[in-house]
């Protein structure tokens, strides 16, 4: 089995990145600069916010990060997208997911401008991804054909069962793995809360990437001996032994899939580093 180091391959692509910028920068291009909003205190929105800003250290762009309190209007949120928009210094932003209840989150992804949008949330990039125009690509599926890359993964004409259909993950996951480049190529199962005999699929699979937010959900006998196993899952659950109270761990139970599975990612670890690093990235 080979443990799949998302640590390790994040830093190998900031290097890369960081490379780049100081080309651009020297041949007098504009240094990028890469903002982020988060409403709110969430702890995992904010770990996942800060990563993204040293991301943006480590590569050399320019970060602003924009904070506002949970009960911020929508308004005054759009005000401030309409701002980013219209700022010639801002090369591209994430508005970070979830947002309160009291704010329509569809409503904010469509107001962010496809061409700042590095989320590739915006209804114009999903659709330019579907029709394989060059787009950006959302970070967590971006970062995952990125770990299969680097691990020379084969993946052309195998079977890829994506577990979970979120429009972050599942969705554009399943995309982009049927895609007809070298990188993918697969045939794609997408399934989700509704299907039916779910192990009689995963069984099949060579390549499952599990993205449904259960904590371990994907058991050793729903996997096939030698399978690649992605675990997207970052679940919290209790433990009294852990200095915070919890620990974190995916939707797959690591401690007998990594017995069956030919690679797998950890948690943490595996394809969590790999988002901090992969948005603004396109295809
Ligand atoms: N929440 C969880 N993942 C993401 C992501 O990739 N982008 C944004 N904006 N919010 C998220």
């Amino acid at each position: 089995m080979v443990l799949i180091d998302g640590k390790k391959i994040s830093l190998e692509l900031q290097a890369e990145i960081a490379a780049e910028v100081k080309t651009l920068v020297a041949n007098g291009k504009k240094q990028p600069h890469l903002a982020a909003i988060l409403v709110g205190d969430d702890p995992a929105s904010q770990s996942y916010v800060n990563n993204k800003v040293k991301a943006c250290l480590n590569v050399g762009f320019k970060s602003t990060l924009v904070q506002f309190e949970a009960n911020i209007s929508e308004q005054k949120l759009l005000s401030k997208i309409a701002e980013l928009n219209a700022d010639p210094d801002i090369d591209g932003y994430i508005v970070q997911l979830p947002l309160p209840r009291h704010i329509s989150e569809q409503k904010i992804i469509e107001s962010i401008s496809p061409a700042k949008d590095v989320d590739g949330f915006h209804p114009i990039n999903v659709g330019r991804l579907v029709l394989n125009l060059p787009t950006y690509v959302s970070a967590t599926p971006y970062g995952i054909v990125e770990l299969l890359k680097r691990y020379n993964i084969p993946t052309e004409g195998k079977h890829c069962v994506v577990i979970g259909r979120s429009n972050i993950v599942g969705s554009p996951m399943s995309i982009l793995m049927a895609k007809n480049t070298n990188l993918a190529n697969c045939t794609v199962t997408l399934c989700h809360s509704k299907t039916k005999d779910l192990k009689y699929h995963t069984l099949q699979a060579d390549i499952v990437i599990a993205a449904i937010g259960r904590p371990n959900f994907v058991t050793a006998d729903m996997i096939k001996e030698g399978a690649v196993v992605i675990d997207v899952g970052i679940n919290r659950i209790d433990d009294d032994t852990a200095p915070k109270g919890f620990k974190l761990v995916g939707d797959v139970k690591f401690d007998e899939v990594s017995k069956k599975a030919g690679f797998i990612t950890p948690v943490p670890g595996g394809v969590g580093p790999m988002t901090a690093t992969t948005p603004g990235l396109s295809n």
